[in-house]
């Protein structure tokens, strides 16, 4: 009854050529074949996902310390924590066996720090969460699919919050204590390594009291200090692998940046300059001093906060100078880039922004204003998300810093619930084209995570803000998984390695 190889090959070539025929040329031309070592995924990290917040010796969080503590009501907006979250710590072979079944070739997930470390110090490993972590990543690799192990994504022991957290250079220490936990228990079967998940905009908003613990109004010094210390906390966590771990387990380490892409407001020339400036202050601190030849700050950086800050009374700059030999062990310190990236902001700059932002702050310091402040973006995450954006984001990249590897580690699309997201579907569609066009570019962009596999608690956005490929109902005690339209289309792009470049219904 089958056909030979040649055969079916003539059969199929005569079909698709009926079936061009039947409903027009051009939508035969807009398919894509998407290339086999091109990795497609989804995403998940630890507090958003794991819940079992006190189970099995798991410690407190710097989450679990700032919500179950009394707070303004919007500190939260739904007012909600992670408590119970998806309850991916019980459900995860569940959730991975969908994964299986969507055909997907990644898994992105984090450790929580806690429930390795419940008090944050090493003498204390907490087996039952190693034996988690065990578990989850050998239930991907049963089914073939790579484990992208993230290690901090915003999920750090209370106890360290008692430190300034990532303000204090003596947590990159405790960090590395828990890195190395991490490469000696998991280094055999994890060969895709992210040490920090987002640096620039999780000190960011951490520090200017926008998402994220420590919640501290620190703006404009906080934030600063905060990056550098990430800066050395990523090279040191690859230099220890490349030294003690990478011959015997021959992984890789890289980063995760968030890269929003910024397009001029109009196209005066201040707006355009805004626009310039702001992709390189806000997308290309950490890719500059890791990957560009001279390392350290992008000079535009370095110029724009040593003025303002001389401007503004202070005695020195407030971003912490990198000494030359912390310009040498940064420099070269990834494997490859994790990008995530959702949309587009439009920016300019006039007299007005004077009175936008608090003084001091980065934005401050970049001088630039949002058609639509990002940090209020919630379903507005749709906003402007202009597709071919993610296309001059990878080319610049390519081109700036020597083509180094990419990874979209995230991209997704937030509604506020229902199975029929239409939107998703043409956003992911739209973006992933644009990957796969940059790689037709001669980027050498090697997967597209979407974010999230499932719903997840949404830091600031609680349970309010859902970007799953599944459905999950929060309010039932089982957290029922549902596939949305976007997960069965997710599906067929996985299964068939085909994407249209428009899209279409699918069955
Ligand atoms: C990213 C975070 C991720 C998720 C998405 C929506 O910045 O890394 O955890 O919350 O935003």
């Amino acid at each position: 009854m089958f056909s030979s190889g040649k055969n079916w090959f003539v059969m199929r070539t005569y079909q698709t050529l009926i079936v061009c025929v039947l409903i027009g040329q051009i939508a035969c031309d807009q398919d894509r074949r998407i290339p086999r070592d091109f990795m497609l995924g989804s995403g998940l990290s630890s507090y958003q996902y794991e819940g079992a917040w006190n189970e099995d010796g798991r410690g407190p969080s710097f989450w679990d310390a700032e919500l179950h503590n009394p707070k303004p009501k919007d500190f939260v907006i739904d007012n909600s924590n992670a408590d119970l979250a998806a309850d991916g710590y019980h459900l995860y072979k569940e959730d991975i066996q969908l994964v299986k079944d969507m055909g997907l070739d990644s898994l992105r997930f984090s450790f929580s720090w806690p429930r390795i470390l419940p008090t944050g110090y090493a003498n204390k490993i907490n087996q039952a969460g190693i034996d988690y972590y065990n578990d989850f990543i050998d239930e991907l690799l049963k089914y073939n699919i790579t484990p992208i192990a993230t290690m901090y994504q915003m999920d750090m022991p209370a106890k360290l919050l008692e430190y300034g957290s990532w303000t204090n250079p003596a947590v990159v220490d405790f960090f590395l204590d828990y890195v190395k936990i991490l490469y000696d228990n998991f280094g055999d079967r994890v060969k895709l390594w992210i040490t920090i998940n987002e640096p620039f905009i999780y000190c960011y908003y951490s520090y200017s009291n926008i998402g994220f613990p420590p919640f501290l109004d620190l703006s404009g010094v906080g934030d600063y200090i905060c990056m550098k210390n990430m800066l050395i906390a990523n090279a040191r966590a690859y230099r220890l692998y490349h030294k003690h771990y990478r011959k015997q387990q021959g992984g890789q380490v890289g980063l995760i940046l968030l890269n929003n892409w910024h397009e001029p407001l109009t196209n005066s020339t201040d707006d355009v300059e805004a626009a310039d400036d702001s992709n390189k202050f806000m997308n290309e601190m950490f890719l500059h001093a890791i990957f560009s030849e001279v390392g350290g700050y992008p000079k535009i950086v370095k110029q724009k906060i040593d003025a303002k800050s001389a401007e503004q009374g202070f005695p020195r700059s407030r971003l912490p100078p990198l000494s030359e030999s912390e310009i040498k062990m940064i420099k070269g310190t990834a494997d490859f880039v994790g990008l995530n990236s959702y949309f587009t902001s439009y920016v300019y700059r006039n007299r007005s922004v004077d009175d936008l932002h608090h003084v001091p702050s980065m934005l401050n310091d970049v001088y630039i204003g949002f058609d639509v402040d990002p940090a209020a973006l919630d379903a507005s995450y749709r906003f402007k998300s202009v597709p071919d954006s993610a296309y001059k984001l990878l080319m610049n990249i390519k081109e700036s810093y020597n083509n180094p590897p990419i990874y979209i580690t995230e991209n997704g699309y937030t509604t506020q619930g229902g199975l029929d997201d239409d939107d998703r579907v043409e956003y992911i569609n739209d973006f992933l084209n644009a990957v796969l066009d940059a790689r037709e570019g001669g980027c050498d962009v090697r997967g597209y995570n979407v974010w999230s596999f499932i719903d997840l608690f949404e830091w600031k956005y609680g349970y309010v803000n859902k970007y799953g490929l599944y459905e999950v109902d929060f309010s039932s005690p089982n957290r029922t998984r549902t596939a949305r339209k976007s997960a069965h289309y997710y599906k067929n792009i996985a299964t068939t390695r085909t994407i249209s470049k428009k899209v279409k219904e699918i069955k």
